[in-house]
């Protein structure tokens, strides 16, 4: 394990918030036993990974009745990374839900082979930067960046939590299809988040009538999860998270913090390190 600073620590090629390591749990994923009713949501940080959650756990109908069980969404679909007082996962019956935001290398092996089912979120990397360098403010376990300027450096080199965006997109991108995964953007969702919910509960094998779609719309809009108190995560602690975890939930609002030059290097990096990708993201990089 490499030291990268006091928050941060690189582990099988693999960044790391250093309190959430736990080196004995990260080797033993790759022989995490999966079964064929399991769902994986698999983002890059701050992609919409908890609009993502909250959408599959009203797709499939958990946001209820199995309320004494299941407190919230962390404890109904844990971080596969991160164990748990809940993490005794072999006795949770079937369909089990997980969280990651892992790379293929590290995740459990039986996913390859179409085992599982895997919802893959991307977002624009400009709005995932500036989204993360406001939780670096909120998130208190992680180093609340001295400028914009500096957290850019740091995640254009791939030194936070969760590594470099670039490597989690190509890798999981180009591997995509030795897994039952769907990928979705963050824009899609925003763009048209009735379609984006159609498709995840088709993917899913729920078969949701218009009703139940409009349910499940209605309570995913960013209006209405800000003002969830669970949705919203509200139920960690306080010195754990100090702030909303929602914030904007909006495309673009990278241009209200990127100065010009920072934007176009961003540009020539984006442009180097994704040329040979044999896919376009639907998002206006410019
Ligand atoms: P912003 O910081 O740009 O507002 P993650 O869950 O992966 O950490 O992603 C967090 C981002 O998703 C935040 O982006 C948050 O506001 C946004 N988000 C959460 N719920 C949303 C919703 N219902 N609609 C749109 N964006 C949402």
């Amino acid at each position: 394990m490499e030291k990268i600073n006091d928050y941060l620590c690189r582990y099988k090629g693999y960044v790391f918030a250093s309190h959430q390591l736990k080196v004995d749990h990260i080797d033993s994923l790759p022989n995490f036993e999966i079964r064929d009713s399991d769902v994986f949501l698999v983002t890059y940080p701050k992609s919409g990974t908890i609009w993502t959650q909250n959408i599959i756990m009203l797709i499939c109908g958990s946001d209820s009745t199995d309320e004494a069980e299941f407190p919230n969404n962390l404890v109904k679909m844990p971080w596969l990374e991160f164990p748990t007082g809940h993490s005794d996962y072999s006795s949770r019956p079937s369909p089990r839900f997980f969280a990651s935001h892992l790379t293929p290398a590290l995740m459990p092996s039986g996913l390859k082979g179409k085992k599982a089912k895997i919802v893959y979120v991307a977002r624009n990397p400009k709005d995932v930067a500036v989204s993360y360098f406001h939780f670096c403010h909120v998130l208190t376990n992680l180093e609340t960046p001295k400028s914009f300027e500096e957290f850019l450096q740091q995640y254009l080199a791939g030194d936070v939590a969760g590594s470099s965006w670039f490597d989690h997109i190509r890798v999981w991108h180009t591997h995509k299809d030795e897994y039952n995964i769907l990928f979705l953007t963050y824009e899609d969702m925003i763009m048209d988040l009735r379609s984006a919910v159609e498709k995840i509960s088709r993917f899913l094998g729920r078969d949701l009538d218009e009703a139940a779609i409009s349910h499940v719309v209605e309570k995913a809009t960013f209006k209405n999860m800000k003002k969830d108190p669970k949705a919203n995560y509200e139920f960690l602690p306080t010195e754990t998270l100090q702030g909303k975890f929602m914030r904007k939930g909006t495309v673009g609002d990278w241009k209200n913090t990127f100065t010009v030059a920072q934007n176009e290097m961003f540009d020539r990096i984006y442009q180097e390190k994704m040329k040979d990708l044999p896919f376009k993201f639907i998002w206006d990089i410019h």
